[in-house]
């Protein structure tokens, strides 16, 4: 099975995905401190305490990394535009340096005819407002709408697309209730806080998208394809309660305007004063919606008497180098749930799909015939999720470059194009000259 350019839709777009904190270097040019600069240091969050100093320095060398984009044939290129490096502090003076960062890199884009999609928080916050409570302190929402328009006043001239946020249940439910990324909260009040305000933050941000003029605005949204271990009823309600929390609490606020019950069971009693007062901010109408899918879990009720009473197995198939299964029927059931129940033909975007290896450079090149397979079958769900009447309009593989895998620092390798981070010497795989001759056809 193979696949080309010519057996998509014409127009579709073709790209790959990066985040600012993950690839560019954040102790250059005068960024802001972050929560993710601090909880890296904390004993055992991040393997080998490694942070997103240097990275892959793609501030300096993203001329470098824009070519690699471009020489693939690719289209369009997703990025995201650091709060901190804009707001040191979160709030007040803007970092000029930051600014004209952001403007020659949006320029360098369009130099090379790709279309720049922007999102606005790929999960760094500021330590100023992270040292305020974060995405736990309701003026967050406003925090976020004032940088917001600082960087769209800067850049928004020149970006095709633009999402507000990136996978809001990393940024409330792993970060605050799973404890597994910044700030690193086991704490259901904190969640359930959190799990509210970055909504509110994504409406607060899209009005002032809309005052600004801007069109083509959207939201980066996870999912993770949940089927019970077993038919008997207590995994089957786990199995809900999960799908509610990871698959249907974003896109049910946005476009129902309500948070699903099976979810409010838990965090209700939490809930911030009067959250249902900012619904209607937050389910305004959006231009396009962003898909990030990798992987499917088996869930089962869990033992100890907690809720969300679950917990969730890897399934059978292959793994990958983070131990998550390949599973690429999930994203075809994922573009078509969207479509079927709740987007209708609004465009849909994969923004994010791809895998993680322990890819070596032997004699000068990368092989990585797993990878290659990957993409081909993912590619292939997309297509048949279009057959399949869903309005899906591109594909970003995650990610250009090996990069900063977060709490796992940077062992785990899921770019088209080996990074060593001792000589920061960029070496396309195997899987990069596939795509590169897929898009070519
Ligand atoms: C989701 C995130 O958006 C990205 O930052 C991360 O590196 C990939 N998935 C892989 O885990």
């Amino acid at each position: 099975m193979t696949f080309s350019r010519s057996d998509f839709p014409a127009g579709f777009q073709f790209g790959a995905a990066t985040a600012a904190y993950q690839i560019e270097g954040h102790s250059f040019g005068k960024a802001g401190r972050t929560h993710w600069d601090t909880f890296a240091k904390g004993p055992g969050n991040v393997v080998r305490a490694e942070d997103g100093a240097i990275a892959c320095d793609h501030y300096h060398r993203y001329a470098e990394d824009l070519d690699l984009l471009r020489n693939a044939g690719m289209d369009a290129y997703r990025f995201s535009t650091s709060w901190a490096r804009v707001l040191p502090e979160g709030r007040g003076t803007p970092n000029a340096e930051g600014l004209d960062y952001y403007d020659r890199l949006v320029d360098a884009m369009l130099e090379r005819g790709l279309k720049p999609f922007q999102t606005l928080y790929h999960w760094e916050m500021p330590s100023a407002l992270a040292d305020l409570g974060g995405w736990t302190n309701p003026d967050v929402a406003a925090w976020f709408a004032d940088f917001t328009e600082i960087i769209t006043n800067r850049i928004g001239d020149r970006v095709h697309a633009i999402a507000t946020l990136n996978e809001p249940w990393c940024v409330a439910y792993l970060s605050h209730f799973l404890g597994h990324h910044a700030p690193g909260l086991k704490d259901i009040r904190s969640a359930s806080r959190a799990m509210h305000h970055v909504m509110k933050a994504h409406g607060a941000a899209m009005t002032r998208l809309r005052d600004l003029g801007m069109k083509n605005c959207g939201i980066v949204l996870n999912f993770d394809h949940t089927e019970p271990v077993d038919d008997t009823a207590e995994a089957l309600a786990a199995t809900a309660t999960t799908d509610a929390i990871n698959n249907r609490w974003f896109i049910e606020a946005i476009t129902k305007g309500a948070y699903p019950a099976e979810a409010l069971a838990g965090f209700g009693p939490h809930m911030p004063e009067n959250w249902e007062n900012d619904m209607a901010e937050i389910s305004q109408p959006i231009d396009w919606l962003g898909v990030n899918y990798y992987t499917r879990h088996k869930v089962s009720a869990a033992p100890a008497d907690v809720w969300p009473h679950a917990v969730g197995h890897e399934g059978p198939g292959d793994k990958t180098q983070m131990g998550w299964e390949i599973y690429p029927d999930g994203l075809h059931g994922f573009l078509t749930r969207m479509a079927r129940d709740y987007v209708d033909d609004m465009p849909i975007y994969v923004t994010e799909n791809g895998m993680a290896w322990d890819d070596k450079v032997e004699n000068g090149s990368v092989f990585d015939p797993v990878r290659e397979s990957f993409i081909t079958a993912h590619m292939n769900a997309t297509r048949r999720a279009i057959a399949d009447g869903a309005n899906v309009q591109g594909f970003f593989y995650w990610s250009l470059l090996d990069n900063y895998e977060w709490a796992f620092g940077y062992e785990k390798r899921f770019g088209i194009v080996h990074v060593d981070f001792d000589t920061l010497k960029r070496t396309p795989k195997a899987s990069y000259h596939l795509l590169k001759s897929a898009l070519a056809r």
